[in-house]
This record gives C-alpha cells, sequence and structure tokens, in this order.
C-alpha cells in the first residue's frame, strides 16, 4: 500500500520523506489556504521533495479552463498528477490529460458509481473521501470495497487512493480492503508509528541494558 501525505506543509513533508515511507503527497485548495504560500511555488517545493505523484487540485468548473490550469500546473514538475472533481467536465478533462499521458487523481469521489467513470475516464487514482462520508452517516469503508469489486471485476487500472483519512483505523480497513494509497494528514501517518507496549518494551530492554554496563558503539 502506498502511503500519501494529504497536507501542503514543507516541514512535515520533509520529516515524512527522510523515513523514505513516504510514496507521494496530495494538496487540496483548503491545504493550500492552510500553507499560506503561492499554490505554484508550494507544489513545486513539494515536487522535489518526493518522486512520487505530488496532486495539484484545478479550480475552474469547465473542461476548457481546467485544461489551461492543467497546462500551467503540469509544467511545474514530471510528478505533477493534476487533481479534477468528479463532475461531467472533471472527468472530459480527466479523459483528455490521461490520453496525453498525463497522470490525473480524481478527487471528491461518493459513490462507486463515480469511481466506476473516473475509471472508464483513464483516472491514474481515484479518490473517495471516506472520512466525509462517514461524517454524513455513511459507511465510507463499504464504498472502498464496493469501488475495489468493481475494478477488480473489469481489471481496471486506475488505483483507489483512500482519502479523507481520519485516524489509524480507516488505514487499516483500507489496507485490510486491498486499497492501492491512503492519503493521511502527518498527525495520522506518525500515529500509525506509535504504540503503548512498544514504548514500554524499550524502557524494559533499556533498563536492563544499563546493567550490563556494556556499550555497542
Ligand atoms: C484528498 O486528496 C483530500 O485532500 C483530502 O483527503 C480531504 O480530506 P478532508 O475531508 O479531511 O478535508
Amino acid at each position: 500500500m502506498k502511503f500519501f501525505a494529504d497536507t501542503a506543509d514543507i516541514a512535515d513533508i520533509t520529516e515524512l520523506a527522510d523515513t523514505g515511507l513516504l510514496d507521494g503527497v496530495t494538496t487540496n485548495p483548503s491545504l493550500i489556504h492552510k500553507s499560506g504560500r503561492k499554490f505554484v511555488e508550494v507544489v513545486a517545493e513539494i515536487c522535489k521533495l518526493t518522486d512520487g505523484p505530488v496532486s495539484a487540485e484545478v479550480v475552474a468548473l469547465d473542461h476548457p479552463t481546467m485544461m489551461k490550469e492543467a497546462e500551467i500546473l503540469r509544467k511545474i514538475a514530471d510528478n505533477v498528477c493534476i487533481k479534477v472533481p468528479l463532475t461531467i467536465d472533471g472527468l472530459k478533462t480527466c479523459k483528455a490529460l490521461s490520453d496525453e499521458g498525463t497522470m490525473v487523481n480524481v478527487t471528491l469521489c461518493f459513490s462507486a458509481n463515480q469511481a466506476l467513470l473516473a475509471a472508464k475516464a483513464g483516472a491514474t487514482f481515484i479518490s473517495p473521501f471516506v472520512g466525509r462520508h462517514d461524517d454524513n452517516g455513511f459507511d465510507g469503508m463499504k464504498l472502498i470495497e464496493d469501488i475495489r469489486l468493481i475494478y477488480d471485476n473489469y481489471a481496471f487500472e486506475t488505483e483507489i487512493l483512500v482519502a479523507s483519512v481520519r485516524h489509524p483505523i480507516h488505514v487499516l480497513e483500507a489496507a485490510k480492503i486491498g486499497a492501492d494509497v491512503m492519503t493521511a494528514p502527518p498527525a495520522v501517518i506518525k500515529a500509525l508509528f506509535n504504540h503503548v507496549l512498544t514504548d514500554k518494551g524499550i524502557a524494559g530492554f533499556l533498563a536492563d541494558w544499563e546493567k550490563t554496563g556494556q556499550t555497542i558503539v
């Protein structure tokens, strides 16, 4: 399973990239706003921190303007992945860009039928938002299960990118279903490393090691 960081925070991306476990980054207009940085500049900086896909989202609603925005964004770096919303114009843009060999992440997916359309449009990634689905009384993980089944039925190559991840259980459930990618806020990714028994175990081993009076280096 690939891990993407859902953030435009350079310090967090640098820290996660340094672990060697980061496979890409996703941004959205809200995250760009939160960063307080210029969109094109911050995406260019992120693209240098990872070799993996960096999603940059168009903000136009019509196909011709989406194409113009995508043209600017994809010039930033080879690993830019154009993010488009799951609308008719978004999928038209997805089809046109993927036909040209540009990576596309179709975002704001809330139904399996929408995911089916995105795959037919040649999306590189489909982003179902599990957290927002759960927030509204739907079952986010059932959506992932349905998309996995449909994509496997037809051998679609579009990767399922579980988005709007809120906590480690979302990551666990997505991995059990066989989602290809998950994108999560840095705090959620960092939480995956932790377990109280790991900390307790280290403390116990170190206490006994001290008593040996030995050093390794
Ligand atoms: C995905 O690419 C989106 O940026 C993101 O996961 C949205 O998450 P949110 O629902 O926490 O805003």
